[in-house]
């Protein structure tokens, strides 16, 4: 078994996030979602469109997922990897860099091009 995690915020789900999904799952046979919190996202300076409840119930219908956490701070990612004996983790190339003395193989996938939660929220407004 091999055990894969990412995190984020995924709010307005859009295709850039299920392809990160796709792929992060085959990388291994079981994916976990640390998804991030409504307070931790105000931590990271971001206000998401669906709250934490309603982007948790979208994430649970996706057939790459296999399990969701709360994402609450910065610094549990080494504990969520020991707790659920995580081999892999992945982030899209925008964070190229920044988990790299995460204690599991890191990987950065490339970003899906020209999407964005944001990029929906500019041209829907
Ligand atoms: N992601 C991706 N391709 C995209 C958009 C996001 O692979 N086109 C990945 C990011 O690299 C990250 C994860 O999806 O690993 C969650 O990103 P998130 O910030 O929640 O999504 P964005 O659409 O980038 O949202 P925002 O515009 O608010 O930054």
């Amino acid at each position: 078994m091999i055990k894969v995690i990412t995190y984020g915020t995924f709010d307005l789900l859009h295709y850039g996030h299920i392809a990160l999904f796709e792929r992060a799952r085959a990388l291994g046979n079981h994916l976990t979602v640390g998804l991030s919190t409504d307070d931790f996202n105000r931590v990271k300076g971001k206000k998401s469109y669906f709250s934490f409840e309603v982007r948790k119930k979208m994430l649970e219908s996706i057939k790459y997922i296999d399990e969701i956490i709360p994402e609450e701070n910065w610094e549990q990612k080494n504990k969520d990897i020991k707790e659920n004996n995580i081999d892999v983790f992945v982030m899209g190339d925008d964070w190229i860099g920044e988990f790299d003395d995460l204690e599991c193989q890191v990987i950065y996938l490339p970003r899906t091009p020209n999407i964005s939660s944001s990029i929906i929220k500019k041209s829907i407004s």
